[in-house]
C-alpha cells in the first residue's frame, strides 16, 4: 500500500501532525514519519489493526509521550477520553468529578457551578449531577468524561476506543452525542475505533498501518477499502 500523498492540504486544521517518529526505549519503532491533519470543527476517526500505533499517536497528541522527531500542533485546549472510564473518573460523584478538572483555574463557586451545569447539560446528564460515579452505566461514565473536557472549554477531543466496553445501544448513544457536540459546539474530535459502523457518524477517517497513515477519506471510501483489505478490523 502506498503512503498517503503529502501534497494534500486541509484548510484550517485544528490538529496537525507532521512527520512524527516515535520509538519505545527498547528501540521498537511505532510511528515512522506519520502525518495527518484534522479540519477544525470536524469529527474524524482513526482506524488500524492491533499494534498499528493508534493509542501511541493519541498519547503523543495529548502530551503524555514525546516524539523523537516531527511536529504536533493543536489549535485549542485538548481533552482526552480513555477506553476505560474507570481510569479517568476520580471523584465520588458526577458533579464533583466534572468540577475537579477546574481546580487549576481558580474560579469562584458560582463560576464552577455554571461551568459544571453547562457541561453536564451538553451531554444531557444534568439530572445525574449528584449521582455517585459507581451508580453510572459505562456509557454515562464516558459522557461524564466528555463533560469534564467541555467544562474546561476544550476545543479538541481525543477519544481512544471510547465505545470498546459499551453495549451496542450505549455505543450508538455515545457516537451520536460526540457527533452533535462537534456540530453544535464547533469541537474537533479524533476518535479511535475498530468498529466500522461508527464510521457512518464521522466526517472522515484515517487508516494507520505500522505507524503510518496509508489512507484517508470519507466513511464509504474507508469502509470499502477496509472490507477489501483487512481481516483484523471488525464491525
Ligand atoms: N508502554 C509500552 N512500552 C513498550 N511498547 C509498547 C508500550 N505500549 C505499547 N507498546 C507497543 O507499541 C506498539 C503500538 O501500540 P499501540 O497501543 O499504539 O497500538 P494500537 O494501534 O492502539 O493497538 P490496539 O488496537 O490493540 O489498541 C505495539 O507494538 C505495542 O506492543
Ligand atoms: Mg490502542
Amino acid at each position: 500500500m502506498k503512503p498517503l500523498d503529502r501534497g494534500i492540504q486541509i484548510p484550517d486544521p485544528a490538529i496537525v501532525v507532521q512527520e512524527l517518529c516515535f520509538n519505545w526505549p527498547s528501540g521498537s519503532k511505532v510511528l515512522s514519519s506519520c502525518s495527518l491533519n484534522v479540519p477544525k470543527g470536524e469529527f474524524w476517526m482513526l482506524l488500524g489493526s492491533n499494534g498499528s500505533g493508534k493509542s501511541t499517536l493519541l498519547r503523543l497528541l495529548a502530551g503524555l509521550l514525546y516524539p523523537q522527531s516531527g511536529q504536533i500542533h493543536l489549535e485549542g485546549r485538548m481533552g482526552f477520553v480513555f477506553q476505560n472510564p474507570d481510569h479517568q473518573l476520580v471523584m465520588p460523584t458526577v458533579g464533583a468529578d466534572v468540577a475537579f478538572g477546574l481546580v487549576e483555574e481558580r474560579l469562584s463557586q458560582p463560576q464552577i457551578r455554571n461551568r459544571v451545569d453547562e457541561a453536564l447539560a451538553a451531554v444531557n446528564l444534568l439530572e445525574l449531577k449528584r449521582r455517585p460515579i459507581y451508580a453510572l452505566s459505562g456509557g454515562q461514565k464516558q459522557r461524564i468524561a466528555i463533560a469534564g473536557a467541555i467544562a474546561r472549554n476544550c476545543e479538541i477531543l481525543l477519544l481512544d476506543e471510547p465505545t470498546a466496553l459499551l453495549d451496542p445501544d450505549s455505543q450508538l448513544e455515545l457516537v451520536t452525542q460526540v457527533q452533535s457536540l462537534v456540530k453544535n459546539r464547533g469541537i474537533t474530535a479524533l476518535w479511535v475505533t475498530h468498529r466500522l459502523n461508527e464510521l457512518d457518524y464521522s466526517d472522515g477517517a484515517f487508516l494507520l498501518e505500522r505507524g503510518l497513515v496509508v489512507e484517508q477519506g470519507n466513511s464509504e471510501f474507508l469502509k470499502k477499502r477496509l472490507i477489501k483489505n483487512s481481516g483484523d478490523i471488525k464491525d
